[in-house]
């Protein structure tokens, strides 16, 4: 994972972060493809997410239960691989996934995630962020 600074209204306005976040719980359309037992709220995984990643990274969870890390990814633009060995979380998953395929429904999902001061500050936020040129290849040469 490659962290960077975080985006400045998840940063506590250039203060100390708080280590207490307040953030809406889970709302009814966030389980609109069916129910996983441990599901987290969207805009918990989204402020993770941009608080430690950038524009077009990959995100791995390999045991994503109904993949609301892969919905959060995919709603700011990062890319998602997502395990689980419940085929049934595994078709909530690629529901979901179908789901914000139409831009509409990705469209209002980010205007209802919470967390953010105002509603268009996520939107603003995404419009801005830079494009990273990603190492396709690790090199192990010691010299
Ligand atoms: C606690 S849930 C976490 C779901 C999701 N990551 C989240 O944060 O909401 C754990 C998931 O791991 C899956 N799981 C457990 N053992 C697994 C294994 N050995 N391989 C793949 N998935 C597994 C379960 O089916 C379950 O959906």
């Amino acid at each position: 994972m490659i962290f960077s600074d975080p985006p400045y209204f998840l940063s506590n306005g250039g203060t100390q972060m708080k280590d207490v976040w307040h953030l809406p719980a889970i709302a009814r359309w966030e389980k609109s493809c069916g129910k996983h037992p441990t599901q987290k709220p969207l805009a918990l995984l989204t402020r993770i997410i941009l608080s430690s990643t950038r524009k077009g990274a990959w995100i791995l969870d390999p045991f994503t239960g109904s993949s609301t890390t892969g919905i959060a990814a995919n709603l700011v633009n990062r890319k998602f691989l997502g395990i689980d060995r419940e085929e049934d979380f595994l078709t909530i998953s690629r529901n979901r996934k179908l789901e914000i395929e139409d831009t509409h429904i990705l469209d209002t999902y980010k205007k209802k995630l919470g967390g953010f001061d105002t509603k268009n500050q996520l939107e603003l936020f995404l419009a801005k962020e830079p494009e990273i040129e990603y190492e396709r290849s690790l090199n192990f040469d010691s010299k």
